[in-house]
């Protein structure tokens, strides 16, 4: 028997984290994803999901949070099989936060929060507090982590947009996830607020051992705060691995046409300066 073989598979199937098998998925006749196949997205990472418009980055949430069905491949947590035809079955441990939230909600944020954690609870997910006062405490600690704490009686239908998505994203966290997706949640937040949900999320995803998947348009909140991107492109990956080595001058001519460059940061870091569109023979050629 060649026990390094056997041992290797072992290792490989059974890996902690998320893994995507020949992923395909169609609107129709169209095929939106092309038997995508990416090693393990692993727990306690966060994966920054990037890509041009329509690429297919939010079918590919739909798809992992089982809500859009695929027509061939393979999802595996942690070496067990999940899914492909929506269900709710795995609905409260995989928690997915659409790109576009739902206006004219009329709940009180805490009490959004609040439900979002018991409903989580009644599924056999998360902690198990028991007393209302206990769910409404640990509802609020949620709010005051992300800096919302002051949101907590407002009603949903009367945020701003920055401040919906803040509250989207702490009824995502309450969930306590083991896959929690994210669908472009920083787009409408400020500076600030980019930066500490970012900290919060890679807190968050270690602290929990969770496997997190952001899709971002922001590449240089990728190499900042990400340890991990996966880089979409025509429905198929082209990119997989360090955001550093994912995100770089030449893959962001062809994947999204435009003339970029990297600089030092004073800090020691780097950062991605786009100059400006391909010119047109570049475009020609992609
Ligand atoms: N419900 C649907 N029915 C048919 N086609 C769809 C549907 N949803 C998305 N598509 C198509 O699938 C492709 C991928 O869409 P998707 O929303 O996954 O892109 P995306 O990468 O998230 O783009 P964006 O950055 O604009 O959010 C697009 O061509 C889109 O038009
Ligand atoms: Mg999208």
């Amino acid at each position: 028997m060649n026990t390094m073989t056997t041992t290797t598979t072992t290792t490989t199937t059974r890996a902690p984290g998320l893994s995507i098998h020949d992923l395909t998925v169609r609107y129709g006749r169209r095929r939106i994803l092309d038997s995508l196949a990416a090693g393990v997205l692993p727990r306690g990472e966060v994966t920054a999901l990037l890509g041009p418009n329509g690429s297919g980055k939010s079918t590919l949430l739909r798809t992992l949070a089982g809500l859009t069905a695929a027509s061939g491949g393979r999802l595996t947590l942690d070496g067990e099989t999940l899914a492909l035809s929506p269900s709710g079955a795995r609905s409260h441990s995989v928690v997915y936060l659409p790109q576009a939230l739902p206006a004219g909600v009329r709940l009180q944020v805490l009490e959004s929060v609040r439900v979002a954690y018991c409903a989580t609870r009644s599924h056999g997910f998360g902690s198990t507090h028991t007393t209302r006062d206990a769910d409404i405490a640990h509802a609020l600690s949620v709010l005051q982590r992300l800096g919302i704490g002051d949101l907590a009686q407002r009603s949903l239908d009367q945020l701003s947009g920055g401040q919906r998505q803040l509250a989207g994203i702490a009824q995502a966290l309450v969930r306590d996830p083991q896959v929690l997706l994210l669908d472009e949640p920083l787009s409408a937040l400020d500076l600030n607020h980019q930066f500490h949900v970012m900290q919060m999320l890679r807190d968050e995803t270690r602290r929990r051992n969770m496997v997190t998947v952001v899709v971002l348009h922001d590449i240089n909140t990728a190499l900042r705060a990400c340890d991990r991107a996966m880089l979409l492109n025509r429905g198929g990956i082209v990119g997989f691995g360090r955001p550093a080595d994912v995100v770089t001058p030449d893959s962001l001519m062809d994947v999204f046409g435009v003339v970029a460059r990297i600089e030092p940061c004073s800090r020691g870091t780097h950062q991605i300066l786009i100059d400006g569109l391909a010119p047109q023979a570049d475009m020609a050629s992609r």
